[in-house]
């Protein structure tokens, strides 16, 4: 029988201001209360420190794990959690890429939200930096995706304005 743990990272995409890691720093900490033992660190896809390597080394560092669960805090898939994540965790993807059939993370098309900086194109190379040194199981869920509990975040959000 193994001693050995599973740990968690929640994954956020990264930004340059600090509000997004006030709330995935504030998710790592309601989990911690709740489990107490469990290994669990925060991270950034990209463009924000810590990034997924140095995530992963400190929670193998800090505890012998045998298994890696990575939840992407994204709310739908898109192409970070179907191919740069898995890219950047060296894990199997079923994203393939029109034409070309195999992988490539690191052609980052970032237009689609980070159109309002006009220089923006380097944090892509973050991506290359270093690999991830796990020699265990990663796995890699879903989204948030669609859910009831999203749904009355959102009714909230409304009805703060009527
Ligand atoms: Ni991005």
């Amino acid at each position: 029988m193994s001693d050995k743990k599973t740990g968690i990272l929640l994954l956020s995409h990264g930004s340059r201001l600090d509000d997004g890691e006030e709330v995935i720093k504030a998710y790592k900490e309601m989990y911690l209360e709740e489990f107490p033992e469990m290994p669990v660190e925060y991270g950034f896809m990209e463009i924000r420190k810590p990034g997924i390597p140095e995530t992963i080394k400190k929670l193998t560092e800090e505890n012998d794990l045998d298994k890696i669960i990575v939840v992407p805090v994204f709310v739908a898939h898109g192409l970070h959690t179907k191919r740069d994540i898995p890219g950047l965790l060296g894990i199997e993807s079923d994203y393939e890429d029109e034409g070309h059939g195999h992988h490539h993370h690191h052609h980052h098309d970032h237009d689609d939200h980070d159109h309002h900086h006009g220089h923006h194109h380097h944090h892509h190379h973050d991506h290359d930096e270093e690999p991830v040194e796990f020699d265990g199981e990663i796995v890699l869920t879903d989204p948030l995706g669609i859910d009831k509990r999203m749904y009355e975040i959102i009714k909230d959000r409304v009805s703060e304005h009527l």
